[in-house]
């Protein structure tokens, strides 16, 4: 706000003082000598700033802090008087779209049996969101039919939780455990859910059948269950949009009007054969046995693409879904983390309250 006087006048090359106040009065030294004398603090300054004020500039002056105490004061007041009433003094606008009293099935129970099985591969790990993100996640895979759920933990332990959750839920699944190995953590680009979705694919390996294709998506994501029957019948490998992924806003093949793969698009210069988002392709799990080699590597940002090199695919094998690329039916979505907190519970001991905290403690909620 205040240029030092010593300081400026040093430096200044006329040898003038060339003092101001942000408000806009320049000082020169003569000035400067009849109003502040030997005086070098602020409140002093500005006082006798004033005095030297013409009577015009005081006006102004007076009208703009007046002017402000008065808005002030007003809008305060306003706040506090003009709250909006708890019962509207107009009739709310309110429209039924349309609704419908059916429930509707895709299929019959007796054609679910032919089809092939979707394996969805979710890994996961323990903080406060896993559970909501979990419920979410199966919830929609419920209405899904002929779907297996792997959920693949990063953990040493198989949560009592997720074990809860998933017999519950009533969907055929794995529940697994494969903790990161601690080289990894280290790592300045951590490559988080490899060795939970590679244990995944070991389990599928042996276990799975070959009618079926495995699907990777994440506990965070978000899935229009119309994306399940598109990738059903895939034959090697079959790929579709992803959106909002991270600060762009889709990840996308490119492809031709045969509907052939001709390179990636998600913002960035592809640098990498296939720059797929984990949760944008599938893959036939007859296929993928038959190849000698398949792996997921440790390369955080490249898990997908090596994943996806290792089944010795090329452009021409890709299966080109969502209507050739055009549409939207998975988002790499991303919850905000939320700190894991403490809770102070001495006034609780003997409430619900605390029962509730212990509940949600077990989901790893809270400390
Ligand atoms: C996602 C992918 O999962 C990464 O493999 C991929 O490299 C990245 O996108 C990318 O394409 O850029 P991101 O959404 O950034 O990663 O990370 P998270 O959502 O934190 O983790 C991905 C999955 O791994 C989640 O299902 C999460 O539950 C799980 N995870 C995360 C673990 O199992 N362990 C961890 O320590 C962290
Ligand atoms: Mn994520």
């Amino acid at each position: 706000m205040f240029e030092d006087a010593s300081t400026t006048g040093q430096n200044s090359k006329k040898g003038k003082l060339n003092l101001k106040l942000t408000m806009g009065f320049p000082l020169n030294e003569r000035e400067l000598k009849k109003t502040v004398g030997d005086h070098s603090r602020l409140d002093v300054l500005l006082w006798d700033k004033i005095q030297v004020m013409s009577h015009r500039q005081r006006i102004i002056m007076a009208i703009i802090i007046g002017g402000s105490l008065i808005y002030f004061t007003i809008t305060q007041v306003l706040l506090v008087v003009a709250k909006a009433p708890s019962e509207p003094t107009q009739p709310e606008f309110r429209k039924i779209c349309t609704f419908s009293l059916e429930r509707e099935t895709i299929y019959g129970p007796a054609e679910e049996e032919s089809l092939p099985i979707i394996y969805v591969v979710t890994p996961t790990y323990k903080r406060p969101e896993m559970v909501a993100e979990l419920t979410r996640l199966g919830q929609s895979l419920l209405l899904v039919p002929r779907i297996h759920w792997i959920i693949a933990e990063d953990n040493r332990e198989c949560s009592p939780v997720i074990s809860n959750l998933l017999t519950r839920f009533g969907l055929p699944y794995t529940h697994l455990v494969s903790p990161m190995p601690e080289i990894y953590r280290k790592e300045r680009y951590i490559p988080r859910g490899v060795s939970n979705r590679r244990a995944a694919l070991q389990w599928i390996k042996e276990n799975g059948v070959n009618h079926a294709v495995v699907y990777f998506l994440d506990d965070d994501n978000a899935i229009d269950i119309r994306l399940f029957e598109e990738m059903r019948t895939t034959k090697k490998v079959s790929m579709w949009p992803v959106g909002l992924i991270g600060d762009y806003s889709v990840s996308s093949p490119v492809v031709d009007k045969m509907d052939n793969v001709v390179g990636f698009y998600d913002g960035w210069p592809a640098d990498r054969k296939f720059q797929v988002d984990m949760a944008g392709f599938a893959v036939n799990v007859g296929y993928m046995k038959k190849q000698p080699k398949v792996t997921m590597p440790y390369i955080a940002g490249h898990e997908e693409d090596g994943f996806l090199k290792s089944l010795n695919i090329r452009y021409e094998d890709v299966e080109v879904l969502a209507s050739g690329c055009t549409e939207v039916m998975v988002w790499h979505t991303r919850t905000t983390k939320n700190p894991t907190r403490s809770l102070r519970l001495d006034k609780h001991q003997h409430d619900n309250i605390k029962r509730l905290t212990d509940n949600m403690r077990q989901m790893g909620m809270i400390k």
